[in-house]
């Protein structure tokens, strides 16, 4: 799955930064489960580029797929040499936390559990 990610990452838009992302989320609505692609889309104003992680997570959520199960997350640097330690962001963290505490990211130097990854993550109960 990693490497099914890293030939997704051509659709990563990074002419900033130039370190592209991608990740391919497997998530479930109830009924089956879908892969959701997301790749870093950036903008020449920057703060509105947006992460590959929730690019896929928007994409799952607003097609009701809102269990979120696994995430595989592979990256690229300037030279397109594989990143080997790329990790969700905190801003990425805090949106997973939304919709799940038990996600699953599986990168190249391992496996980790959200929970893990935002302790203490912020959530309104009792909505
Ligand atoms: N980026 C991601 O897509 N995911 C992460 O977890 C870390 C950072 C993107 C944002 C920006 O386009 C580029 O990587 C450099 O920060």
């Amino acid at each position: 799955m990693l490497d099914k990610a890293l030939n997704y990452i051509k659709f990563s838009y990074a002419p900033y930064s130039k370190f592209k992302v991608a990740c391919i989320l497997i998530a479930s609505n109830g009924i089956e489960e879908k892969e959701f692609y997301g790749v870093n889309v950036e903008n020449a104003s920057y703060g509105l580029t947006i992460c590959a992680e929730r690019v896929a997570i928007f994409k799952a959520i607003s097609e009701g797929y809102n269990k979120l199960l696994k995430m595989y997350l592979v990256a690229v640097d300037e030279n397109n040499n594989e990143v080997l330690n790329i990790m969700p962001c905190g801003a990425c963290r805090q949106v997973i936390f939304e919709f799940s505490d038990s996600l699953k990211i599986i990168t190249r130097s391992g496996e980790f559990d959200i929970k893990e990854l935002l302790p203490f993550g912020f959530k309104i109960l009792n909505l």
